[in-house]
């Protein structure tokens, strides 16, 4: 398994929180810029990644997602929905961009929580469930 984010203390804080689990590593990767260096994925989650991603760059977060993944794969999108927008509207967006390469087979709603107040700190936000065409 391995996890990944562009910014290097994000990294250094998952691999304090996770001592030597056998199996799991991360990687400093821009998705939007690459795949990660080993592997191809069966199962892929991205929690609040995309969703901070410029709208500009979001197709090569697509494209690079999609590299990383084995036909067939899953992805779990749990993607924010934003304030100035709907649910219907952001989930017409998504399936638009992330078509190209994967077949979305379910949406729920979904709640993206921070660290924080769980009180304070909750969003609205949608699941995708997709599998990599
Ligand atoms: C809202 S935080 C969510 C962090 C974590 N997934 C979680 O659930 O707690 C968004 C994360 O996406 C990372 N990120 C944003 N753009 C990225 C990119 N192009 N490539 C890799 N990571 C990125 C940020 O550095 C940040 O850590």
């Amino acid at each position: 398994m391995t996890g990944i984010d562009f910014a290097q203390p994000a990294i250094a804080t998952a691999e304090a929180a996770h001592p030597d689990v056998r199996g799991l590593r991360f990687e400093v990767v821009d998705i939007c810029r690459r795949a990660p260096d080993e592997g191809r994925f069966g199962v892929m989650l991205d929690r609040g990644c995309l969703h901070t991603v410029p709208a500009g760059l979001r197709p090569d977060y697509v494209r690079n997602a999609a590299a990383a993944a084995v036909p067939g794969a899953r992805f779990l999108l749990l993607f924010r929905v934003g304030p100035e927008t709907t649910k219907d509207a952001t989930v017409r967006a998504l399936e638009s961009l992330c078509g190209v390469a994967f077949e979305v087979v379910r949406v729920t709603d979904a709640v993206l929580a921070g660290d924080g107040d769980a009180s304070r700190d909750q969003h609205r936000g949608v699941a995708l469930w997709m599998t990599c065409r």
